[in-house]
């Protein structure tokens, strides 16, 4: 197919965090996550015939995912790209920064070259960019950039995820902390714990369920179905984490700090090992204290906004 449609087109796509059930996700529980008002945006021109990525992201895999997804839209295999990636989300983990990316490319490659904006292909074919990032993604990500809000959502094969948009009755104010630069990607935690569940896989399993359980805790929370205690829920998911080791012994001694203070905290996504552990997700019922806290342990940390809209097209 050849390329008539617009000349420049800029789209947009956003960040995320994960209340709840990461990894436990990858092998078909359920998991709850929020678009975050942190965007990548991504505007793409077209070019002869190579493909010039401007970004601080590494270029490998926007490549990569405009030669993928230009074979799947059955795109001429000669025409070039150049893309500029600009986005607020931090790389550090745990905020499907990769997700973001490869939603953005797929719908600036869709918008430009369809006539029609199609959430659902745009969607699966950003999930061909994910599996080649993390091996085995659960999809959450990628489906929750694509379309914004919070979500269920749970990966019952291959080829069936099921998701719904929810609508919180109760609202969540939560603080990002950002641990720094990690030494291992989401694909090596997701590998870790696959090596974990080999050997283990009673015990691992059993994390999972309990694991479902608070999913389930939490989405009840979020509908107003029940009342809970949010630092509770926090607290319990992130003592699943640590027994499943996605949690770096630093990030787990800050966690720790905060619980003390009567707050809560959980690490938000794969988490990391070696050092940090991406992105850490803080709550105290008086916000004063954890800023504080932040403040006297000069930690890197930002508010962010939950529920926001998905992908989506942006004036160029
Ligand atoms: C990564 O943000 C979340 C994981 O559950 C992996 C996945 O769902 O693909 C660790």
């Amino acid at each position: 197919m050849t390329i008539n449609r617009k000349k420049t087109v800029k789209v947009s796509a956003p960040g995320k965090i994960i209340l709840s059930g990461e990894h436990a996700v990858v092998y078909g529980y359920p998991t709850l996550l929020a678009a975050v008002n942190r965007r990548l945006t991504l505007r793409l021109n077209k070019r002869k015939n190579d493909i010039k990525v401007v970004s601080n992201y590494p270029p490998y895999l926007a490549k990569y995912g405009l030669r993928k997804v230009g074979q799947k839209l059955r795109l001429n295999s000669n025409q070039g790209w150049r893309v500029k990636i600009d986005s607020t989300i931090p790389m550090t983990g745990g905020m499907g920064s990769s997700a973001a990316l490869s939603v953005a490319i797929t719908a600036a490659l869709y918008w430009s070259t369809r006539n029609n904006w199609d959430i659902e292909k745009i969607n699966r074919l950003a999930y061909e960019i994910e599996k080649k990032q993390h091996g085995n993604p659960s999809g959450g990500d990628n489906t929750v950039s694509a379309y914004g809000g919070f979500l269920w959502y749970r990966k019952e094969s291959e080829d069936l995820k099921n998701f719904s948009s929810l609508t919180p009755k109760n609202k969540i104010k939560i603080v990002i902390i950002d641990t720094g630069n990690p030494v291992e990607n989401t694909g090596d935690m997701v590998e870790k714990v696959k090596q974990m569940r080999q050997f283990n896989k009673k015990e691992v399993e059993g994390i999972f369920k309990e694991m479902e359980e608070i999913t389930r805790s939490f989405l009840r929370f979020l509908t107003g179905e029940r009342s809970y205690n949010l630092s509770n829920l926090l607290n319990k998911n992130q003592e699943l984490l640590e027994r499943i080791g996605i949690v770096s012994p630093e990030s787990s001694r800050l966690i720790k700090k905060i619980k003390s203070l009567r707050g809560a905290a959980k690490v938000s996504g794969a988490g990391r090992w070696k050092k940090g552990s991406g992105i850490i997700l803080a709550y105290h019922k008086d916000p004063n204290r954890l800023m504080d806290f932040v403040k006297r342990n000069k930690l890197k940390c930002f508010q962010v906004k939950l529920g926001e809209e998905g992908v989506r097209v942006e004036k160029s």
